[in-house]
C-alpha cells in the first residue's frame, strides 16, 4: 500500500508531488464515504488523537474533529484558554502531559511560526499542523487543491491568483507550494505592503492591479485581511482596500470568462469579497469547507498507517 514520505504533516514544503496525489486520491475515497447514509468507517478505531488549539478556529477545528469521528478515532480537544497554559505551563510540558494519556497523534494550531516543527523534534506522536502563525496551513492548501481539481478537473496547468494579505497568511505559502508542486502557475495580488519581498524567488508572479489579475487567472483564492496580525498600517483604510482590491460582481462581469472564486474563511464581507460574489455561482467557498473533512480524513488515515 502506498505511504506518505513524511511521518508528520508539518507543511506542504516537506511533501513530494506523489504525497499530494496520494492524499487527494485518498480523499476522493473518503468523499464517497461521506456521501453514504452511514458516513463512518472503522479505519482509526485503535487510534487516539488530541486536537490542541492555542489560537481561535471554527472551520479547521470542527473539520478535524468530524474527520476523526468519521474514522472512528478516540478524540480529545484542548483549548489554551481555560487550560493550565494560563498558569505558565510550557508547550512541551502541556503536550507531554497529554501524551502520557496514551495519545497517538496531535493536531495543533499555534500562533508561533515553527511550533509544530519544534514539537516534532521532542515527541514520538505524529503531528498535523493545523496552522502555525503566518507560516503554513497545509490541510487548507490540500483542501483548496482538492476543490480546484473537483471544479476544473485538474490543478496542473491552471492559473491561480492568491489575492489579499499575503504577508500575514499561512494559507498563501502552503498554497504556493501545493499548487507549484502540482504544475499550476501562481500569482499574488494585493497592496505591495502586504506582499513579502522574497516571493519572486519562489517563482510567483506579482500583480498590483486587481482587474489584470482576474483577467489572468482561472481561480482567484481570496484571503482575509488579518488586522489582528498587522503591527503597522499597511493601507489607509478597509474602505480603500475594498475599493482597490475587493472582488465585486462588476469586476467579474467585465471578464470575458468565468473564474472560480475561493476563500479559506472567515470572510470579511464587503472587504475582500462582496456578498453578491461570496454567495454566487462563481464561489466554491462552502465546497472547500465540505471537502476539508474528506481531505483531513485522508491525512489522518495515511499518517496512522505508519504507526501500525
Ligand atoms: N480556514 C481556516 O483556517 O479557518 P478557521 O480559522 O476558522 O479554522
Amino acid at each position: 500500500m502506498p505511504q506518505l514520505s513524511t511521518r508528520n504533516l508539518l507543511g506542504i514544503k516537506d511533501l513530494t508531488p506523489k504525497d499530494i496525489t496520494l492524499i487527494l486520491e485518498t480523499a476522493d475515497h473518503f468523499k464517497e464515504v461521506l456521501s453514504r447514509p452511514i458516513k463512518k468507517v472503522p479505519s482509526l478505531r485503535d487510534i487516539t488523537i488530541a486536537n490542541i488549539f492555542f489560537e481561535n478556529s471554527t472551520r479547521t477545528r470542527l473539520s478535524f474533529e468530524l474527520a476523526e469521528k468519521r474514522l472512528s478515532a478516540d478524540t480529545m480537544s484542548f483549548s489554551a484558554s481555560g487550560s493550565s497554559v494560563k498558569k505558565g505551563e510550557t508547550l512541551l510540558d502541556t503536550v507531554n502531559n497529554i501524551l502520557a494519556m496514551k495519545v497517538d497523534m496531535i493536531v495543533m494550531r499555534h500562533s508561533s511560526v515553527g511550533a509544530p516543527h519544534f514539537l516534532s523534534k521532542h515527541i514520538p506522536a505524529r503531528i498535523v499542523n493545523a496552522g502555525d502563525g503566518t507560516h503554513e496551513h497545509p490541510t487548507q492548501a490540500l483542501l483548496d487543491s482538492f476543490s480546484i481539481r473537483e471544479r476544473l478537473g485538474e490543478v496542473g496547468g491552471k492559473k491561480v491568483a492568491i489575492i489579499g494579505d499575503i504577508s500575514h497568511s499561512r494559507v498563501a505559502l502552503s498554497n504556493i507550494f501545493a499548487l507549484q508542486k502540482q504544475g499550476a502557475e501562481v500569482a499574488v495580488c494585493g497592496p505591495l505592503t502586504l506582499i513579502p519581498k522574497y516571493l519572486h524567488k519562489l517563482g510567483v508572479k506579482v500583480f498590483s492591479n486587481i482587474q489584470k489579475t482576474l483577467e489572468w487567472c482561472d481561480v482567484a483564492n481570496v484571503l482575509r485581511i488579518q488586522l489582528e496580525r498587522q503591527t503597522s498600517r499597511n493601507f489607509p483604510s478597509l474602505r480603500e482596500y475594498a475599493l482597490y482590491f475587493g472582488i465585486n460582481r462588476e469586476r467579474l462581469e467585465k471578464l470575458d470568462k468565468q473564474i472560480v472564486v475561493m476563500h479559506p474563511g472567515p470572510i470579511n464581507r464587503g472587504v475582500e469579497l462582496t456578498s453578491d460574489v461570496a454567495d454566487s455561482e462563481h464561489a466554491i467557498i462552502l465546497d472547500q469547507v465540505e471537502n476539508g473533512v474528506a481531505v483531513r480524513m485522508a491525512v489522518l488515515y495515511l499518517l496512522a498507517q505508519q504507526i501500525r
